[in-house]
């Protein structure tokens, strides 16, 4: 069977999509502006992919905001992303809440400024019940960090004695992350040109489709989702399963 045979291929929507938003200094450096600049233009992109996600029904959102691999970079320029995360969260999380999105922080909070870690829980307190998409942002994040947590939560239920080892499965371990009430992202895309995960999810890309563009993310705009969705829609998931297999699965 080939793509053409599937059903409804192109009217495949990803239910939760998941970006690393990479090319906010080179996009700075072609306009011999400071990478500063470019972290602005990129949070103005971050507001244009929220708007086209929620026009198109997605249910998550998760994106790749500061690595906790970031922190290395010079103190200036961590101190300019943090005073632009500061005045986001102050400018943009009401909007959010009037739209029914629910936000989420993933990643190591306490190595915030308390300010910024007060108000990223003030965030997601307020807009906690929200359903119509949920926007987890990554801030700190690092794939390992996500996994050695769940293998810390895991050590301590077996120390508490409410877990066996040999009671320990994929599913236990998945129960432990933070997005573990949100299906599995469908899609991935990269902008920046670099094709790597730079340690973002690293358990939950297991079978996600990637998509790596050199769009640099500042100019990551509604057309530019629309292709990656196009794409998402014409890709053949399979999941280790023949063919025949996985398309009566989608049927079904
Ligand atoms: C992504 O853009 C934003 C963050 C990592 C905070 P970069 O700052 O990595 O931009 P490039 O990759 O240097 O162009
Ligand atoms: C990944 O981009 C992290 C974010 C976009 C937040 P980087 O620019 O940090 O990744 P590398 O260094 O190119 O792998
Ligand atoms: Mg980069």
């Amino acid at each position: 069977m080939n793509h053409s045979d599937q059903p409804d291929s192109s009217s495949r929507r990803p239910r939760h999509i998941a970006i690393i938003m990479d090319g906010n200094g080179r996009w700075a450096k072609a306009r011999f502006r400071p990478r500063s600049i470019g972290h602005h233009a990129g949070a103005r992109a971050v507001s244009t992919c929220i708007d086209t996600c929620l026009a198109e029904g997605i249910e998550a959102l998760t994106l790749f905001a500061f690595s906790s691999e970031n922190w290395q970079r010079p103190s200036e320029e961590v101190g300019a992303l943090m005073q632009l995360l500061l005045r986001t969260l102050d400018r943009e999380v009401g909007e959010l809440h009037r739209r029914g999105v629910r936000l989420r922080f993933i990643g190591e909070r306490s190595a915030f400024a308390p300010e910024i870690a007060y108000r990223m829980t003030q965030g997601e307190l307020l807009t906690a019940d929200n359903r119509i998409m949920t926007l987890n942002v990554a801030m700190g994040y690092g794939g390992r960090w996500d996994i050695t947590h769940a293998a810390r939560a895991l050590a301590q239920d077996v120390a508490d004695g409410i877990l066996r080892p040999e009671q320990i499965d994929e599913a236990r371990v998945a129960a432990k992350f933070p997005l573990h009430d949100l299906p599995e992202p469908d899609l991935f895309i990269r902008t920046g040109g670099e094709r790597r995960i730079s340690n973002f999810l690293l358990w939950h890309l297991a079978y996600t489709e990637l998509y790596f563009t050199d769009i640099l993310w500042p100019d990551f705009d509604a057309a530019a989702l629309h292709l990656a969705l196009a794409e998402f829609g014409r890709r053949d998931r399979r999941f280790g399963m023949t063919p025949e297999q996985a398309h009566a699965e989608l049927k079904g």
